[in-house]
């Protein structure tokens, strides 16, 4: 993004700018960038940003399951009215005149798309296709927009393993806000590996997307601070598929629960609210080769987590909290437990579904397999110049869509290394157009969540840690970009271009 219209296209208000510039590091008229490690003296001013506390609703509005379509189908991008919440009616975006976020897509793999893709809005927008390993004049590059009152059709074969993926926009400088306003979507994948293992479905599947907002006058207000744009932005109130604080009835069963963070920043750490256990299954790129059991998941924006929660052991009527338990996230994240759903037991049956002890064969990429490595320095944060405004990096830069920063031999196994050691922030880290496996983290928590095996697009680098992905560049030659999924860290420059040729 060209700095000048960093300004424009951030939402920032002259009000906003003025405080930042009475920040004295902030309006350094240095060029060099800044390293806001650990010694670096905030001098009380300014921290990395502070906590946003949840706002707990009382859990009486009805779960909602996002409708379902198939890979040929129309998604327009509107202003929209939402009702199915505390809050009465709320303005904000949808694919589809129902209400926030869109319509879930579900395809075979194997299967082409074809989407009639309409924009309804009065600004630039696109689909990004998160997850898909797809053409990159289909990927939904920041630079490929659609204008005002535009349309496109977006065609191309989902060549990939079942699992979670989901869409939302892309554009340069107006990701963010159009994602907080609503513009969201699930795409599910099916293939005949996955639907030999028979997997709780129909009313005992279902998708979460969990979101935080901000609402006030009946709107869902995007507004960024200064503040916001260091920590990205988080919201008081806590959505399960747009609905603020729901209540699902269940039976006495194991449930697939398919969670998807579709926040801009904020991150959760998954757990429920009686201590049980529950099993992993699945992540970014479909099923683990085992099951996992876990207490607690930590899950940032951008990744997917496939769940068995087991009801089957609870009385009738008793009560469960899906909740997010407090984490080690720098200083504007985790400090907060809260309940973000909410089940209840309403039916008593028999359940004979067991997690299957193998789902998938996954081979492990190691170190030796890789041609190249390469490195991303995603500590620092850049003071700005003159303007004073802030920038996140990755190795200093901020994003060009004039540059390319890497090039990628098509075909090749890449190492690439996120370094967050100096870092006070969490980063969750994307690649468009391939899925990785996650070598190892060092620093921070040191070690792997069992949501980090197997097959991924995302990588969560917590402040102090570096995680190596291992990156089979097998799909398609082109232009792609790779970014903190921290939406406004990447409106902000933290993103990057590689070109595969
Ligand atoms: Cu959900 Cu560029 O990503
Ligand atoms: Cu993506
Ligand atoms: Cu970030």
């Amino acid at each position: 993004m060209k700095r000048r219209n960093f300004i424009k296209l951030s939402g920032l208000s002259t009000t906003a700018i003025l405080v930042s510039s009475s920040i004295p590091f902030l309006s350094s008229c240095s060029n060099n960038d800044m390293n806001m490690g650990n010694n670096m003296d905030m001098g009380g001013n300014m921290n990395m940003g502070q906590p946003v506390p949840v706002t707990e609703g009382n859990f009486s509005a009805l779960f909602a399951f996002p409708p379902i379509v198939g890979g040929t189908t129309t998604l327009t991008a509107q202003n929209v009215t939402a009702n199915s919440n505390e809050f009465g009616n709320v303005k904000g975006l949808g694919y589809s005149s129902g209400g926030l976020l869109g319509p879930t897509i579900k395809v075979n793999s194997g299967q082409s798309m074809n989407v009639n893709f309409v924009n309804q809005l009065n600004e630039k927008t696109n689909i990004h296709w998160h997850g898909l390993k797809i053409p990159a004049n289909m990927d939904g590059h920041p630079e490929n927009f659609i204008n005002a009152g535009g349309s496109f059709n977006y065609n191309f074969t989902v060549n990939q393993r079942a699992g979670l993926y989901w869409y939302h926009p892309h554009a340069d400088g107006t990701t963010g806000k159009q994602v907080f306003q609503g513009l969201a979507g699930l795409i599910i994948v099916n293939d005949s590996e996955e639907t030999a293992l028979n997997l709780p479905s129909g009313n005992r599947e279902l998708p979460l997307v969990i979101q935080d907002k901000r609402i006030s006058a009946g709107s869902i207000l995007y507004a960024p601070t200064m503040m916001d744009q260091m920590a990205g932005l988080m919201g008081q109130y806590i959505l399960v598929n747009g609905v603020y604080a729901p209540i699902h009835n269940v039976e006495t069963a194991k449930y697939r629960v398919r969670i998807l963070n579709g926040s801009n920043a904020r991150i959760y750490n998954l757990a429920l609210s009686n201590g049980a256990s529950f099993t992993v299954i699945g992540n970014d790129g479909g099923l683990l080769a085992t099951p996992q059991t876990v207490n607690s998941l930590t899950v940032a924006p951008g990744e997917r987590a496939d769940l068995i929660i087991d009801f089957s052991s609870m009385g009738l009527n008793s009560e469960l909290f899906l909740i997010s338990k407090t984490f080690i996230g720098g200083n504007a994240q985790g400090k907060q437990e809260f309940k973000i759903m909410k089940f209840k037991v309403t039916t008593q049956v028999v359940d004979n579904f067991s997690i299957p002890t193998t789902l998938s064969s996954i081979a492990p990429l190691t170190e030796s397999m890789a041609t190249k490595t390469r490195n991303f320095e995603i500590s620092n944060v850049d003071s700005g110049s003159m303007s004073g405004m802030m920038m996140h990096t990755i190795n200093n830069k901020s994003y060009d869509a004039n540059r390319i920063d890497e090039l990628v031999p098509n075909g090749a196994v890449e190492i690439w290394t996120f370094d967050n050691t100096n870092g006070q922030e969490p980063h969750p880290m994307h690649l468009h157009g391939v899925q990785f496996q996650i070598l190892n983290r060092t620093g921070g928590r040191g070690t792997l969540t069992a949501l980090e095996k197997g097959w991924k697009d995302m990588a969560l680098c917590m402040p102090g840690e570096k995680v190596k992905v291992i990156v089979p560049f097998n799909g398609y030659t082109g232009k792609f970009v790779f970014h903190c999924h921290n939406l406004e860290h990447e409106e902000t420059g933290m993103m990057g271009q590689f070109q595969v040729s």
